[in-house]
């Protein structure tokens, strides 16, 4: 019985040895230690020993159980650790290994100016409107005061869609669609493409964009119209900034004014950038005629208000330096990404 208990101590550690997967220990352990398995079928065979060679063979029995228990117990952990190992290696990660170039966009120039634009004009409580590019010439020219023969409707500078629906020419026919739904007092700003039929150059685009202004309510006055225009300049180009009102003429505004800004270049002094004039030119303003509040359904006795339009692209060029305009509109990413 002792050498067959030895045979199964030898046996079993030979094929704990050859073990290398964790789950198959635990049928290692059913085939040897468990209660139908081989230890413990020997030990039913004890009933035929003699009295004095019970407890030997009960002990080296024991022994052998406590021995192999152990064993297990060293194979479990070995096998644990090498397996914690191999995760180690599999998961590493080679922190040396260069990263991947992520390409992040960012805002194009209009729109990073654009949205200064708008915070100087929220800030000051103006609301934000928009209106359709394609356009009737009733909204676009009619209504805005410009009668059927002025040259601003010369087909050179328009561009028709049918004879009376236009791609629009500025913002300005956003005024009259927002007077026409809206009781004063009246507070926006519409920023948006405009078209016009003009030869592509350094200066010039058929697509532009513009960033219309409109107040309307009781009393308001020139007076209104050059403070917030002034107060919008400094915020835009920087506290030194100055402006002056030139008179000019718009068919839908009356007396009409273009507002200058001191060149932010040269602070006035005079450069290549301001034509040495120390003065660059921002927008067209005036007052509402009384004949446009009246197409937008408001009675000019009790109320008046000042509008004024400005060309984005050309404020985006003054801001950055860009002397091109068509850079705006190429998107080149080497381009794009300066900004
Ligand atoms: N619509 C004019 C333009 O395109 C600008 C303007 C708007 C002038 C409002 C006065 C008032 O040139």
């Amino acid at each position: 019985m002792q050498t067959k208990l030895e045979q199964i101590r030898k046996e079993a550690q030979n094929a704990l040895e050859k073990l290398d997967k964790l789950d198959e220990l635990s049928s290692f352990r059913i085939e040897y230690l468990g209660k139908k398995g081989k230890l413990t079928r020997i030990l039913r065979g004890m009933g035929s020993l003699s009295p004095e060679e019970r407890p030997k063979i009960g002990q080296l029995a024991n022994e052998i159980r406590a021995h192999l228990e152990a064993e297990i117990e060293k194979k479990t952990r070995l096998l644990e650790e090498e397996a914690l190992n191999q995760r180690l290696r599999d998961e590493a990660i080679d922190v040396t290994i260069p990263g991947k170039a992520y390409h992040r966009g960012n805002l194009h120039p209009l729109s990073i100016v654009l949205n200064e634009i708008k915070d100087i004009f929220l800030g000051m409580g103006f609301q934000i409107a928009e209106g359709p590019e394609v356009e009737l010439d009733y909204y676009n020219f009619e209504a805005l005061n410009i009668p059927r023969n002025h040259p601003a409707r010369d087909t050179q500078d328009t561009f028709y869609i049918t004879e009376n629906i236009v791609l629009r020419t500025h913002t300005s026919p956003t005024q009259i669609r927002v007077m026409e739904k809206e009781k004063p007092p009246i507070k926006i700003i519409v920023p948006g493409r405009v078209y016009r039929s003009d030869e592509v150059d350094a200066t010039h685009s058929p697509i532009f964009h513009q960033v219309e202004g409109l107040v309307i309510d009781k009393n308001i006055t020139m007076g209104d119209l050059k403070g917030t225009l002034d107060v919008f300049a400094k915020e835009l180009f920087g506290p030194r900034t100055r402006t002056q009102f030139r008179p000019h003429h718009f068919p839908f505004t009356e007396p009409s004014a273009e507002m200058d800004a001191s060149c932010a270049a040269c602070d006035g002094a005079g450069c290549r950038v301001c034509s040495y004039t120390g003065w660059i030119e921002i927008l067209g303003a005036g007052m509402v005629h009384p004949k446009v509040l009246m197409y937008g359904g408001i009675d000019p006795e009790k109320y008046s208000g000042f509008a004024f339009g400005m060309g984005l692209d050309r404020i985006v060029n003054l801001k950055y330096g860009i002397d091109d305009i068509r850079l705006l509109f190429e998107n080149d990413i080497r381009f794009l990404d300066q900004f």
